[in-house]
């Protein structure tokens, strides 16, 4: 796909089919968020892949907007790690980077996801943590629910002037 293409038709999939998603497409997904930008390319970012059944269905418990994991074969927290850049903020920006690039890989292999936001929200982030296992030196910044998509969206109409400002405010 145009990668223009993919930025102006992507959208949220919250509803999957029953098909698992292969290894190789995994692999994809992984490969394009790590080749995100990051500050003084320090490329701070850790994956948990999550795939398990049992796990998957646990996470609606431990995040409040988060049920179509019930439906989902697949979910990737995207973490990021305080030994490899200690400015929180900059965690934060460089691991959206990688959740948008993750998205963006996903529509262009056909697949549907959703991303569910777990940074700066401390229950949410305490709960991740705790359930997964993360070192105290990892920060789960997203979570982002994968399937092939069960429903299809309209492009809505997003481009507003208003909010371009040339040369001063
Ligand atoms: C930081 C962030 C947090 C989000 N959290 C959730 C969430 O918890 N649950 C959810 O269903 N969607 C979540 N979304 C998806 C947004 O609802 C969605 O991107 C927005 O409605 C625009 O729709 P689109 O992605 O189809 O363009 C989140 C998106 C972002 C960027």
């Amino acid at each position: 796909m145009e990668t223009l293409q993919a930025i102006l038709t992507r959208r949220s999939i919250r509803k999957f089919e029953n098909k698992e998603i292969a290894e190789e497409l995994i692999i994809k997904l992984l490969e394009a968020a790590m080749y995100a930008p990051s500050a003084r390319n320090t490329q701070p970012w850790h994956f948990v892949v999550i795939n398990d059944r049992k796990k998957l269905d646990e996470i609606p418990r431990l995040h409040p907007y988060a049920d179509m994991c019930y439906d989902a074969p697949l979910a990737i927290m995207v973490c990021g790690d305080l030994n490899l850049e200690p400015l929180e903020g900059y965690i934060a920006i460089n691991c959206a980077a990688a959740t948008q690039n993750l998205l963006l890989a996903a529509h262009d292999l056909g697949l549907g996801a959703v991303w569910l936001g777990v940074y700066p929200r401390k229950e949410r982030m305490e709960k991740l943590s705790k359930f997964f296992g993360l070192p105290s030196n990892i920060i789960p910044v997203s979570l982002v629910a994968i399937g092939y998509p069960a429903e299809n969206k309209e492009k809505p109409e997003r481009f507003n002037p208003e909010r371009i400002h040339y040369n001063s405010w």
